[in-house]
């Protein structure tokens, strides 16, 4: 086929190219690339079934996979990597805008020419002994006008098959490119290359150094040392967000972290709206989910998990599309009562990452059934059993599985022009301060209530468990450009549409003393999605509150979830005074870091809400429970 295994290292300019690759900048970015990382092999990567089988058992024979018992989970591997390397490296990415004021203070910056230096150092030679392939994909539909073309370079054939099920990935890829059309290189090692004679290791990575690294100006993307997720498969975080959202901001559309998902009510009417939560904190299941069965006639479905790409229609309304093709989910915690549509996704054609693997030749995780297996081996090979103290999966395991096996997926879901966006819902994980559920009073206060959402840290985020951080849109580790002047590009947004999405804050995270959930979530969340989907369509009752509008208790359907008092519905939705005090003064600390382009509204809505928080308590028809004064 189109492998070429010439004296090592390969001969650039004497590189064959497959003739269906007709775009010259493609020709001479690949030529370039080998040139410099000096591979032993160049593949051109095709997109077949037959492909993906190959590298599959190429991996199988390498260490890099176990295949799983094919009677349990057909067509599925588990992968182990370095415990050095399970998430994303946060404080190795950077933005390398030519102005560092560009990238802003939320990012880490370098001068792009200094760090291609040093970049250029680190990529040479770094692929000898390993094969180079050309992976080229689209993020969206092929040939869609929404859609982006990328192209990456890797010499990870794990990337290669992760990348097949989370992308349009194939040589039909090079026919909508042709021969002057556009396209994102990206540039991927592990950065291990291999002397003669010596052994691979199952997972190759570069255990102290780490480049995540993105050139707004250029478009181009580069990542050195990592195998894993959102550092290597470079069509999602690094190019659907970080490079879409500067593309985005210059062409007057929104790059997201958001799942989309389509609301069916029982008279069939449609909705769909979009939800930005943090890293780990129920995006997927909430793309997913399954409403309560007294609900009737109530009806979810899937357009995406992660990201959303949102552009003005010709109507003056928001369309957005998922530009993904598959789930890069986390599995702890998912199981048949929690995520169900997940858990038939990821029945075969699955690519697990550091989960466990059971005698039977199945995978595990904690909480994946209630009883854990007897004994099985954990995600570091290791022996393990319930007692051991320790958990069996990592806490950021994930599966890859294509989109198209999910239940619940939305026929919508591959529409080119996209769906017609109701409703912003933004959600962090607060264990106190922000209540269930709140309608923003406007497109601009819903813009600063995104802004200045605070999250738990989790084990897909850098830094300290649980810590509270300011996770503006859930886009702190996604930013392509400076924080502040996304704040205005949101606000410009909602001027430039016909009746902008209404906007929701939500929370499902909410503790009481004990540090016991107060809230069911997972099916129970298809309630408040209710509340919203109504209020959305200009219909549903609520009342005023400091904060925005809320549901009262009567408001909220509670078919089948009759026991949950009113009391403890108000405990959930409580707006604490002294806790919202301090909750501003941390906006105050956000909006100080970003002074130097931070709108003006944002001001202005700060003072509004504390002039809010201070009226009258005996005035606030929440009454008790409500209001702390
Ligand atoms: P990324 O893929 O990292 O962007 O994250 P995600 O937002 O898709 O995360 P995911 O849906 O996989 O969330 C995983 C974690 O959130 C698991 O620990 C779940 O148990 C938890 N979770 C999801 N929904 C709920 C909920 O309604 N209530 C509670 N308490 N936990 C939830
Ligand atoms: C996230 O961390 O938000 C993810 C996983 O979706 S990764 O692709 O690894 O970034
Ligand atoms: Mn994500």
């Amino acid at each position: 086929m189109s492998e070429q295994t010439m004296t090592a290292p390969v001969d650039a300019q004497a590189l064959e190219f497959p003739d269906y690759i007709r775009n010259e900048r493609a020709k001479e970015f690949i030529r370039t690339q080998v040139a410099i990382c000096k591979p032993d092999a160049v593949y051109f990567c095709d997109g077949s079934q037959e492909e993906y089988d190959r590298l599959c058992n190429l991996m199988v024979d390498t260490g890099t996979f176990i295949r799983l018992n094919p009677e349990l989970r057909p067509n599925s591997f588990l992968a182990r990597s370095d415990p050095s390397d399970v998430a994303r490296v946060e404080d190795r990415t950077f933005i390398c805008s030519i102005n560092k004021d560009d990238a802003g203070p939320t990012n880490n910056w370098m001068n792009p020419r200094e760090m291609h230096e040093i970049l250029d150092g680190l990529f040479d030679g770094c692929m000898r002994g390993r094969t180079m392939y050309v992976v080229p994909f689209s993020m969206g539909p092929l040939g869609s006008h929404i859609s982006y073309i990328g192209i990456e370079t890797t010499d990870s054939p794990y990337v290669v098959v992760n990348m097949k099920i989370m992308t349009r990935m194939g040589k039909a890829v090079y026919d909508v490119l042709g021969e002057t059309g556009d396209f994102v290189p990206c540039v991927h090692t592990v950065g291990a290359p291999l002397e003669p004679g010596q052994q691979d290791v199952s997972w190759p990575c570069n255990p102290t150094t780490k480049y995540i690294v993105h050139f707004p100006e250029e478009r181009s993307i580069i990542s050195y040392g990592s195998g894993y997720g959102g550092n290597a498969l470079l069509g999602k975080k690094c190019l659907a967000l970080r490079i879409a959202s500067v593309i985005g901001r210059d062409e007057g559309w929104l790059a997201e972290h958001m799942l989309i998902l389509g609301v069916e009510d029982p008279n069939g009417q449609k909705t769909y709206v979009a939800a930005a939560f943090p890293s780990a904190c129920g995006k997927t299941n909430f793309a997913m989910l399954i409403p309560p069965t007294e609900m009737e006639g109530w009806k979810v479905t899937t357009i995406g998990d992660d990201i959303a790409w949102i552009k003005p229609g010709p109507d003056g309304h928001l369309y957005a599309i998922n530009p993904e093709a598959g789930y890069f989910g986390v599995a702890p915690g998912t199981s048949y009562a929690t995520n169900s549509n997940a858990m038939e996704s990821l029945k075969a054609n699955t690519i697990f990452t550091n989960v466990a693997l059971t005698p039977e030749g199945d995978v595990w995780w904690e909480g994946m059934t209630k009883e854990p297996p007897a004994s099985a081996i954990d995600w570091q090979g290791k022996e393990w059993t319930p007692d051991s103290g320790r958990p069996s999966a990592h806490p950021n395991a994930r599966f890859t599985s294509p989109a198209n096996q999910n239940p619940a997926i939305d026929p919508e879901w591959e529409n080119p022009n996209g769906v017609l966006i109701k409703a912003f819902i933004f959600g962090g994980r607060r264990t106190t301060v922000v209540p269930l559920i709140c309608q923003a009073f406007n497109w601009s206060f819903g813009v600063y209530m995104g802004a200045t959402m605070g999250s738990e840290r989790t084990a897909a985020a850098f830094g300290k468990l649980g810590e509270v951080r300011r996770d503006p849109l859930a886009m702190l580790p996604f930013m392509g450009y400076h924080m502040a002047s996304y704040f205005n590009h949101w606000l410009d947004i909602g001027r430039r549409i016909a009746d902008p999405p209404r906007i929701f804050s939500v929370n499902w995270f909410r503790k009481d003393e004990n540090g016991k959930f107060l809230w069911p979530g997972f099916s129970q969340n298809m309630r408040i999605l209710k509340w919203i989907v109504e209020r959305a369509n200009g219909r549903g009752y609520g009342t005023e509150s400091p904060l925005g509008y809320m549901p009262r208790y009567e408001n909220i359907d509670w078919r089948g979830m009759e026991d949950f008092s009113e009391e403890q519905f108000q405990e959930l939705m409580a707006i604490d005074r002294d806790m919202w005090n301090q909750e501003i003064l941390l906006h105050e600390e956000l909006f100080i870091k970003l002074h130097d382009r931070l709108p003006n509204e944002f001001l202005a809505m700060r003072q509004l809400l504390l002039s809010n928080l201070w009226r009258s308590a005996e005035h606030w028809e929440m009454g008790a429970g409500g209001y702390n004064t």
